[in-house]
């Protein structure tokens, strides 16, 4: 992450820690560090997880911002992106990078992540509003996801943009398994899980962003 962005996160947290609260911002800012702790330990335990979460915290604010969310909104939605998978610390590499099938065992593991994101998340109460999208972007539409199985709208709209950015970024990278899809494999995908795995809106917004050039697969850390 380049320095004006890091600064302009800094700011955006400050500010609105010390809207809602009011409180003294001392502690607040001890709490940005062991966020950006967590995310560098991340970097160091799996490189492309971290990587995985810029991707997906771009994608994310574009499609807010292509939904019309407020800009406040948008930005906090970069934020979940770059925390939903803090989780992932706990999972071996040995599986987060295991080429081919996961056992049931291991994909029971890889399943846990949404929690611990939780737990790590919940930590610091100045970051509980970065929680949603980090349990709930393996929620479905339909309610066939984890970890709890909610639907519809019960998911926060950060967990529904987060599932379908996280989605695209699995689909479209270098993994132990399979090999990239192109823009457009991807699209037909996202439209083809639609209204079963994936929020409609969010589905045609990222739609829109893709074929109109806004979303740039692979973006650079910023
Ligand atoms: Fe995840």
């Amino acid at each position: 992450m380049n320095t004006p962005r890091k600064i302009s996160i800094v700011v955006f947290l400050l500010l609105s820690s010390f809207l809602s609260a009011l409180e003294p911002t001392k502690a607040r800012t001890g709490e940005i560090d062991q966020i950006w702790k967590a995310l560098n330990e991340l970097k160091a335990h799996d490189f492309s997880s971290f990587e995985h979460c810029c991707h997906v915290a771009s994608y994310a604010e574009i499609i807010a911002n292509n939904m019309g969310l407020k800009p406040e909104d948008v930005q906090e939605i970069y934020l979940e992106g770059m925390v939903h998978d803090i989780g992932k610390l706990d999972i071996p590499t040995s599986i987060l990078n295991k080429p081919g099938k996961l056992t049931p065992e291991e994909f029971g593991k890889i399943k846990t992540h949404p929690i611990i994101s939780e737990k790590i998340l919940s930590k610091y109460p100045f970051l509980k509003n970065l929680i949603k999208a980090a349990k709930e972007h393996h929620e479905r539409w339909d309610g066939k996801g984890y970890p709890r199985g909610i639907s519809g709208n019960q998911i926060s709209i950060e967990g529904r943009i987060i599932a379908v950015a996280d989605a695209f970024d699995v689909m479209t990278s270098k993994r132990p398994y399979g090999k990239p899809k192109s823009n457009e494999e991807a699209i037909l995908e996202l439209i083809d899980k639609k209204g079963t795995q994936f929020d409609p809106a969010v589905v045609d917004s990222t739609v829109l962003a893709i074929k109109s050039h806004k979303i740039v697969i692979q973006p650079a850390c910023k």
